[in-house]
């Protein structure tokens, strides 16, 4: 199916594009009435997740409302883990719980490397019922944690401010936790592909735990892994690397064989381009932003824009977009960088 806009994948591969294209993390979720209509009617988010007709119902309801320039599954990192032997849980108001989590030799020898089809089919079914819907109207992104990340939530069982029993690991037993990620890693790349091949026009890794390893260890235990990934990707699918926090490890970025590097709201793009060279650049505009007036959201999503310039920008918030936004701001966002960004490359011209 040709694609009607394929602006991101162009941004993506570093083609120039006449306009910046726009979409947000997060953006199939609680900001949106009708997904909490929709998800108040379920069991719980698991169901939304494993049922692939309602799955792609709420990846597309941002693309009506927001008229964002991609979709993105709708589903969590933390299928990962639990196609390879570790159920997780999602607990209302608090987060995800892994009832069992990893601690010893013999937990990691017992999970296993999963097939995607088998273990993970309904995401694959989701994508291929999304993409067929979409009927082009705009590229579909698949996505997965990186290999790190989801060690933190295997090891820790929940969420935590430090994942001190994950970091933990890296420094009593560097080998089990390779050993650990190795599966993650074997597991994630069959799965990414895997998606590609049902629909995914492009693919994004969340390190959303990058930023609290140290520089040596985020070398280590992290950018190694998803190198290995993003190098086992189909060459035509542009992969985006978002690492949350991760200020220290550009010399990594560098060098990764990804298109798009994510900044959250913490780096400036100026800076970030002098190091990483070509590489297209995604974010960064602080979620907290968009709790402006309208005039604030625009003058903000201007900033924004002016310290990317026009060219190898994918525009985003530098993190999820948080529950209680109002979906009429990120509307604002939204029609900003498209009106803005069209804007500057008429005053260059
Ligand atoms: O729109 C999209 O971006 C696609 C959907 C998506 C979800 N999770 C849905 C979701 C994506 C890309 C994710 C990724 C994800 N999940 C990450 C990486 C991105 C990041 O935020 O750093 C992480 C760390 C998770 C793990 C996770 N899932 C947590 C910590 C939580 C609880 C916090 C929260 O936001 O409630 C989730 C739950 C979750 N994943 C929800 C959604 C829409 C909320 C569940 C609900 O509807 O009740």
């Amino acid at each position: 199916m040709m694609l009607k806009n394929d602006l991101i994948l162009r941004a993506a591969r570093g083609e120039q594009t006449e306009r910046t294209p726009v979409w947000l993390m997060r953006q199939a979720g609680r900001i949106l009435p009708e997904y909490r209509a929709l998800r108040a009617k379920l069991s719980g988010f698991k169901e939304l997740v494993e049922t692939p007709d309602l799955a792609a119902e709420v990846t597309i309801q941002p693309i009506d409302a927001l008229d964002v320039d991609a979709a993105i599954i709708f589903s969590d990192i933390l299928v990962v883990p639990e196609a390879m032997g570790l159920t997780y849980e999602m607990v209302e108001a608090r987060g995800p719980l892994f009832p069992e989590t990893v601690k010893s030799a013999a937990d990691v020898a017992r999970l296993r490397v999963a097939d995607p089809e088998e273990h993970l089919g309904y995401v694959l079914e989701a994508l291929r019922v999304t993409k067929k819907a979409l009927g082009g109207r705009v590229p579909l992104i698949g996505f997965a944690g990186a290999p790190w990340t989801i060690l933190a939530y295997m090891v820790e069982g929940h969420g935590s401010k430090t994942f001190s029993k994950a970091r933990r690991m890296l420094f009593q037993d560097p080998e089990l936790s390779h050993q650990l990620l190795r599966k993650i890693t074997d597991t994630t790349i069959a799965y990414l592909r895997a998606q590609v091949e049902a629909g995914a026009n492009m693919l994004q890794v969340f390190d959303s735990w990058a930023g609290i390893l140290n520089p040596q260890h985020y070398h280590e235990f992290s950018a190694r892994y998803i190198g290995e990934i993003c190098a086992a990707m189909p060459a035509d699918v542009p992969v985006t690397v978002f690492a949350k926090g991760a200020f220290f490890a550009h010399h990594d970025f560098a060098q990764m064989p990804c298109r798009t590097i994510g900044l959250d709201w913490n780096e400036d793009p100026r800076a970030v381009r002098q190091l990483v060279g070509d590489k297209t650049l995604q974010g960064n505009l602080d979620p907290c932003a968009l709790y402006g007036t309208p005039e604030q959201v625009r003058a903000a999503t201007i900033e924004m824009l002016e310290r990317f310039g026009p060219q190898r920008h994918i525009a985003n918030l530098g993190h999820g977009v948080y529950p209680d936004t109002n979906p009429e701001r990120v509307k604002v966002f939204v029609e900003t960088v498209k009106e803005h960004s069209t804007r500057m490359r008429q005053d260059l011209a």
